[in-house]
Protein backbone atom coordinates (compact mmCIF):
# COMPACT_ATOMS: atom_id res chain seq x y z
CA UNK A 1 0.00 0.00 0.00
CA UNK A 2 1.27 3.29 -1.09
CA UNK A 3 -1.07 5.67 0.63
CA UNK A 4 0.72 6.89 4.15
CA UNK A 5 -0.94 9.19 7.22
CA UNK A 6 2.27 10.67 8.79
CA UNK A 7 -0.12 11.32 12.08
CA UNK A 8 -0.76 7.27 11.86
CA UNK A 9 2.77 6.39 10.91
CA UNK A 10 4.44 8.17 13.99
CA UNK A 11 2.94 5.82 16.65
CA UNK A 12 2.97 2.81 14.26
CA UNK A 13 6.34 1.75 15.76
CA UNK A 14 4.83 1.16 18.95
CA UNK A 15 5.50 -2.25 20.51
CA UNK A 16 1.51 -2.52 20.82
CA UNK A 17 0.38 -1.29 17.31
CA UNK A 18 -2.02 -3.50 15.67
CA UNK A 19 -2.29 -5.16 18.61
CA UNK A 20 -4.41 -5.17 22.19
CA UNK A 21 -3.01 -3.67 24.79
CA UNK A 22 -2.39 -5.32 28.27
CA UNK A 23 -4.04 -3.84 30.98
CA UNK A 24 -2.43 -0.75 32.35
CA UNK A 25 -1.07 -0.98 35.90
CA UNK A 26 -2.58 2.12 37.98
CA UNK A 27 -1.26 6.04 37.53
CA UNK A 28 -0.28 7.28 40.81
CA UNK A 29 -3.20 9.70 42.25
CA UNK A 30 -0.85 12.82 41.78
CA UNK A 31 -0.73 12.12 37.89
CA UNK A 32 -2.86 13.34 35.91
CA UNK A 33 -4.03 11.13 32.72
CA UNK A 34 -3.95 13.56 29.84
CA UNK A 35 -0.31 13.87 30.55
CA UNK A 36 -0.05 10.95 28.89
CA UNK A 37 -1.23 12.03 25.32
CA UNK A 38 1.26 14.38 24.33
CA UNK A 39 -0.86 16.11 21.81
CA UNK A 40 -2.15 19.88 23.10
CA UNK A 41 -5.79 20.60 23.08
CA UNK A 42 -7.46 23.36 24.83
CA UNK A 43 -8.88 21.73 28.32
CA UNK A 44 -12.39 22.55 29.72
CA UNK A 45 -14.02 21.93 32.29
CA UNK A 46 -17.44 21.14 30.49
CA UNK A 47 -20.24 19.17 32.58
CA UNK A 48 -22.91 17.56 31.38
CA UNK A 49 -26.56 18.08 32.51
CA UNK A 50 -27.88 16.05 35.54
CA UNK A 51 -31.17 17.35 35.75
CA UNK A 52 -32.39 15.50 32.62
CA UNK A 53 -35.91 12.80 33.07
CA UNK A 54 -33.54 9.92 32.39
CA UNK A 55 -32.21 9.10 36.04
CA UNK A 56 -30.18 6.45 34.38
CA UNK A 57 -28.12 9.35 32.21
CA UNK A 58 -28.33 11.81 35.34
CA UNK A 59 -26.41 9.33 37.39
CA UNK A 60 -23.31 8.72 34.91
CA UNK A 61 -23.24 12.62 34.53
CA UNK A 62 -22.73 13.20 38.01
CA UNK A 63 -20.26 10.73 38.37
CA UNK A 64 -18.58 12.37 34.73
CA UNK A 65 -18.76 16.00 36.74
CA UNK A 66 -17.45 14.97 39.55
CA UNK A 67 -13.75 14.25 37.66
CA UNK A 68 -11.82 16.95 39.61
CA UNK A 69 -9.16 17.31 36.58
CA UNK A 70 -9.26 19.61 33.39
CA UNK A 71 -9.60 17.47 30.44
CA UNK A 72 -11.47 17.46 27.24
CA UNK A 73 -14.73 16.39 25.63
CA UNK A 74 -14.25 16.61 21.29
CA UNK A 75 -17.95 16.18 20.91
CA UNK A 76 -21.10 18.11 21.61
CA UNK A 77 -23.10 17.08 24.81
CA UNK A 78 -26.67 16.46 22.66
CA UNK A 79 -23.96 13.96 20.33
CA UNK A 80 -23.17 12.04 23.73
CA UNK A 81 -26.82 12.35 24.58
CA UNK A 82 -27.54 10.61 21.31
CA UNK A 83 -25.10 7.97 21.73
CA UNK A 84 -26.52 7.31 25.07
CA UNK A 85 -30.03 7.01 23.73
CA UNK A 86 -29.53 4.86 21.07
CA UNK A 87 -27.57 2.61 23.82
CA UNK A 88 -31.27 2.55 25.65
CA UNK A 89 -32.80 2.25 22.78
CA UNK A 90 -30.88 -0.98 21.65
CA UNK A 91 -30.68 -2.37 25.27
CA UNK A 92 -29.96 -6.27 25.02
CA UNK A 93 -29.21 -5.85 20.60
CA UNK A 94 -26.03 -3.93 21.06
CA UNK A 95 -23.44 -5.88 23.22
CA UNK A 96 -20.16 -4.52 21.91
CA UNK A 97 -19.52 -1.09 21.79
CA UNK A 98 -16.31 -0.21 19.08
CA UNK A 99 -15.29 3.98 19.79
CA UNK A 100 -12.42 4.64 17.36
CA UNK A 101 -10.97 7.76 18.34
CA UNK A 102 -11.17 8.22 22.09
CA UNK A 103 -8.37 11.25 22.51
CA UNK A 104 -9.24 12.57 26.28
CA UNK A 105 -11.70 10.07 26.70
CA UNK A 106 -15.16 12.18 26.43
CA UNK A 107 -17.30 9.76 25.03
CA UNK A 108 -15.34 6.61 26.19
CA UNK A 109 -15.88 7.34 30.36
CA UNK A 110 -19.82 7.95 29.48
CA UNK A 111 -19.34 4.27 27.33
CA UNK A 112 -18.01 2.57 30.59
CA UNK A 113 -21.31 3.85 32.47
CA UNK A 114 -23.27 2.72 29.99
CA UNK A 115 -21.57 -0.48 29.78
CA UNK A 116 -22.48 -0.84 33.73
CA UNK A 117 -26.12 0.14 32.82
CA UNK A 118 -26.57 -2.24 29.70
CA UNK A 119 -24.13 -5.41 30.37
CA UNK A 120 -21.66 -3.74 27.27
CA UNK A 121 -18.15 -4.92 26.63
CA UNK A 122 -16.60 -1.83 24.78
CA UNK A 123 -13.34 -1.98 22.94
CA UNK A 124 -11.36 1.54 22.48
CA UNK A 125 -9.18 1.39 19.43
CA UNK A 126 -6.69 4.88 18.77
CA UNK A 127 -3.21 4.79 16.80
CA UNK A 128 -2.00 6.78 19.87
CA UNK A 129 -0.99 4.50 22.99
CA UNK A 130 -1.41 8.24 25.06
CA UNK A 131 -4.64 8.53 24.63
CA UNK A 132 -5.63 5.09 25.08
CA UNK A 133 -3.89 5.43 28.59
CA UNK A 134 -5.36 8.49 29.46
CA UNK A 135 -8.58 7.32 28.66
CA UNK A 136 -8.21 4.23 30.69
CA UNK A 137 -6.73 6.40 33.86
CA UNK A 138 -9.63 9.00 33.33
CA UNK A 139 -12.54 5.56 33.12
CA UNK A 140 -9.98 4.37 36.56
CA UNK A 141 -11.12 7.64 38.47
CA UNK A 142 -14.80 7.79 37.35
CA UNK A 143 -16.11 4.45 36.77
CA UNK A 144 -13.44 1.73 37.73
CA UNK A 145 -16.06 -0.98 38.50
CA UNK A 146 -16.81 -1.08 34.58
CA UNK A 147 -12.64 -1.82 33.58
CA UNK A 148 -12.87 -5.23 33.27
CA UNK A 149 -15.28 -4.52 30.61
CA UNK A 150 -12.99 -2.56 28.78
CA UNK A 151 -10.23 -3.38 25.86
CA UNK A 152 -7.28 -0.85 24.82
CA UNK A 153 -6.58 -1.42 20.79
CA UNK A 154 -3.53 -0.01 19.73
CA UNK A 155 -4.16 0.98 15.60
CA UNK A 156 -6.32 2.18 13.18
CA UNK A 157 -9.68 1.11 12.75
CA UNK A 158 -8.61 -1.95 9.45
CA UNK A 159 -5.96 -3.40 11.87
CA UNK A 160 -8.81 -3.78 14.78
CA UNK A 161 -11.01 -5.35 11.75
CA UNK A 162 -8.19 -7.91 10.64
CA UNK A 163 -7.84 -8.72 14.89
CA UNK A 164 -11.35 -9.32 15.47
CA UNK A 165 -12.99 -10.57 12.58
CA UNK A 166 -12.23 -14.53 13.13
CA UNK A 167 -12.98 -14.27 16.57
CA UNK A 168 -17.07 -15.28 17.36
CA UNK A 169 -17.30 -13.20 20.51
CA UNK A 170 -17.28 -10.30 18.05
CA UNK A 171 -21.09 -9.42 17.37
CA UNK A 172 -23.94 -7.00 17.94
CA UNK A 173 -20.99 -4.18 17.48
CA UNK A 174 -22.11 -0.36 17.15
CA UNK A 175 -18.97 1.31 15.87
CA UNK A 176 -18.59 4.78 16.72
CA UNK A 177 -16.05 6.87 14.46
CA UNK A 178 -14.11 10.30 15.70
CA UNK A 179 -10.91 8.97 14.60
CA UNK A 180 -9.01 10.69 11.68
CA UNK A 181 -11.24 13.03 9.57
CA UNK A 182 -8.95 12.88 6.68
CA UNK A 183 -11.12 11.57 3.28
CA UNK A 184 -8.91 8.91 2.67
CA UNK A 185 -8.16 7.43 6.13
CA UNK A 186 -12.05 7.76 6.88
CA UNK A 187 -12.79 5.96 3.61
CA UNK A 188 -10.32 3.13 4.39
CA UNK A 189 -11.82 3.00 7.90
CA UNK A 190 -15.38 2.14 6.91
CA UNK A 191 -14.19 0.08 4.02
CA UNK A 192 -13.06 -2.10 6.86
CA UNK A 193 -16.41 -2.39 8.83
CA UNK A 194 -17.49 -4.00 5.15
CA UNK A 195 -15.47 -7.29 6.66
CA UNK A 196 -17.45 -7.61 9.62
CA UNK A 197 -20.44 -6.11 8.28
CA UNK A 198 -22.87 -8.59 9.55
CA UNK A 199 -21.72 -8.50 13.28
CA UNK A 200 -22.29 -4.92 13.25
CA UNK A 201 -25.36 -3.52 14.48
CA UNK A 202 -24.84 0.13 13.51
CA UNK A 203 -22.42 2.60 12.98
CA UNK A 204 -22.22 6.39 14.36
CA UNK A 205 -19.90 8.88 12.27
CA UNK A 206 -19.28 12.33 14.11
CA UNK A 207 -17.88 14.99 12.25
CA UNK A 208 -20.35 15.01 9.48
CA UNK A 209 -20.61 19.02 9.20
CA UNK A 210 -17.28 19.54 9.56
CA UNK A 211 -14.88 21.50 7.17
CA UNK A 212 -11.23 22.45 7.54
CA UNK A 213 -9.70 25.89 5.75
CA UNK A 214 -6.46 23.99 4.21
CA UNK A 215 -7.74 21.95 1.33
CA UNK A 216 -4.76 19.52 1.81
CA UNK A 217 -6.06 18.45 4.95
CA UNK A 218 -8.85 16.45 3.51
CA UNK A 219 -11.56 17.29 5.81
CA UNK A 220 -14.73 15.35 4.36
CA UNK A 221 -15.83 12.88 6.87
CA UNK A 222 -19.20 13.17 5.15
CA UNK A 223 -17.88 12.52 1.89
CA UNK A 224 -16.29 9.44 2.76
CA UNK A 225 -19.72 8.37 4.04
CA UNK A 226 -20.99 9.05 0.60
CA UNK A 227 -18.00 6.86 -1.24
CA UNK A 228 -18.87 3.57 0.71
CA UNK A 229 -22.65 4.24 1.34
CA UNK A 230 -23.77 6.18 -1.59
CA UNK A 231 -24.60 9.77 -2.06
CA UNK A 232 -28.14 8.88 -0.16
CA UNK A 233 -27.64 6.32 3.12
CA UNK A 234 -30.25 5.58 5.42
CA UNK A 235 -29.39 7.18 8.25
CA UNK A 236 -30.87 9.27 11.36
CA UNK A 237 -28.90 12.68 12.61
CA UNK A 238 -27.10 12.63 15.50
CA UNK A 239 -25.76 15.64 17.56
CA UNK A 240 -26.41 19.06 16.32
CA UNK A 241 -27.10 20.73 13.13
CA UNK A 242 -26.40 24.36 13.03
CA UNK A 243 -29.33 26.05 10.61
CA UNK A 244 -26.42 28.16 9.06
CA UNK A 245 -22.60 28.51 8.92
CA UNK A 246 -21.40 28.43 12.21
CA UNK A 247 -17.77 29.35 13.36
CA UNK A 248 -16.15 28.19 16.15
CA UNK A 249 -14.77 30.07 18.97
CA UNK A 250 -11.28 31.74 18.48
CA UNK A 251 -11.91 31.27 14.80
CA UNK A 252 -9.47 33.82 12.67
CA UNK A 253 -10.91 34.97 9.10
CA UNK A 254 -7.99 33.75 6.61
CA UNK A 255 -5.80 31.56 9.01
CA UNK A 256 -5.24 28.38 7.82
CA UNK A 257 -6.16 26.02 10.42
CA UNK A 258 -9.42 26.93 11.30
CA UNK A 259 -12.55 24.85 10.74
CA UNK A 260 -15.98 25.20 10.45
CA UNK A 261 -19.39 23.74 10.80
CA UNK A 262 -21.44 23.47 7.48
CA UNK A 263 -25.18 25.02 8.00
CA UNK A 264 -27.99 22.36 7.71
CA UNK A 265 -25.48 18.86 8.02
CA UNK A 266 -25.75 17.12 11.09
CA UNK A 267 -22.86 16.40 13.53
CA UNK A 268 -22.80 12.92 13.25
CA UNK A 269 -24.73 10.11 11.45
CA UNK A 270 -26.01 6.86 12.68
CA UNK A 271 -25.92 4.59 9.86
CA UNK A 272 -27.75 1.21 10.38
CA UNK A 273 -26.37 -1.69 8.44
CA UNK A 274 -29.50 -3.60 7.72
CA UNK A 275 -30.80 -0.68 6.25
CA UNK A 276 -27.48 0.39 3.98
CA UNK A 277 -25.31 -1.37 1.10
CA UNK A 278 -21.83 -1.36 0.74
CA UNK A 279 -21.19 -0.09 -2.23
CA UNK A 280 -17.12 -0.04 -1.77
CA UNK A 281 -15.48 -2.21 -1.24
CA UNK A 282 -16.05 -5.31 -3.56
CA UNK A 283 -15.85 -8.77 -2.98
CA UNK A 284 -13.97 -9.92 -6.19
CA UNK A 285 -11.41 -6.69 -5.72
CA UNK A 286 -10.78 -6.42 -2.05
CA UNK A 287 -9.50 -7.92 0.79
CA UNK A 288 -9.50 -6.17 4.58
CA UNK A 289 -5.46 -6.00 3.59
CA UNK A 290 -6.11 -3.29 1.34
CA UNK A 291 -7.37 -1.01 3.74
CA UNK A 292 -4.39 -1.28 6.26
CA UNK A 293 -2.07 1.29 6.34
CA UNK A 294 0.41 -0.31 8.58
CA UNK A 295 0.46 -4.07 9.44
CA UNK A 296 1.10 -5.22 13.08
CA UNK A 297 5.08 -6.14 13.21
CA UNK A 298 5.64 -9.62 14.24
CA UNK A 299 6.21 -9.97 17.89
CA UNK A 300 10.11 -10.61 18.58
CA UNK A 301 10.43 -14.27 20.10
CA UNK A 302 12.30 -13.73 23.44
C1 LIG B 1 -11.45 14.10 17.92
S1 LIG B 1 -10.48 13.00 18.89
C2 LIG B 1 -11.67 11.90 19.62
C3 LIG B 1 -12.52 12.58 20.67
C4 LIG B 1 -13.39 11.68 21.53
N1 LIG B 1 -14.27 10.82 20.73
C5 LIG B 1 -14.22 12.47 22.52
O1 LIG B 1 -15.37 12.08 22.82
O2 LIG B 1 -13.73 13.49 23.04
C6 LIG B 1 -9.68 12.06 17.66
C7 LIG B 1 -8.83 10.88 18.15
O3 LIG B 1 -8.60 10.05 17.01
C8 LIG B 1 -7.30 9.54 17.04
N2 LIG B 1 -6.95 9.20 15.66
C9 LIG B 1 -6.46 9.99 14.67
N3 LIG B 1 -6.29 9.30 13.54
C10 LIG B 1 -6.70 8.03 13.80
C11 LIG B 1 -6.79 6.85 13.02
N4 LIG B 1 -6.42 6.83 11.74
N5 LIG B 1 -7.27 5.73 13.62
C12 LIG B 1 -7.63 5.72 14.94
N6 LIG B 1 -7.56 6.83 15.73
C13 LIG B 1 -7.12 7.97 15.15
C14 LIG B 1 -6.46 10.63 17.68
O4 LIG B 1 -5.28 10.09 18.25
C15 LIG B 1 -7.44 11.20 18.71
O5 LIG B 1 -7.25 10.57 19.95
Amino acid sequence: MSFRDPFVERFATHPDWGRFMPPPPPLPADRNPIDLVGVDAPLTRLKRSETTDDPIWNGIAARINAYPLRTSDQCSEQHYHDVFDFLRINNGVVRRVVECGVFHGGLSVQLAGCALASDLSIDLVDVDPGALLATWHRIARTFPEALDRVRLFCGELPNYVQAVMHDPAFDNALVHHDGSHRFNVVMRDLSALYFVRKRVHALIIQDTHLRHSDPDNGCFVDAAVAAVFGFDPHYQPIGVTFPGTTFPVGYVPGERHNVYFQGGRPEGMMIPFAENTFLYPHPLIHTIDDFVQCPATPRAVA
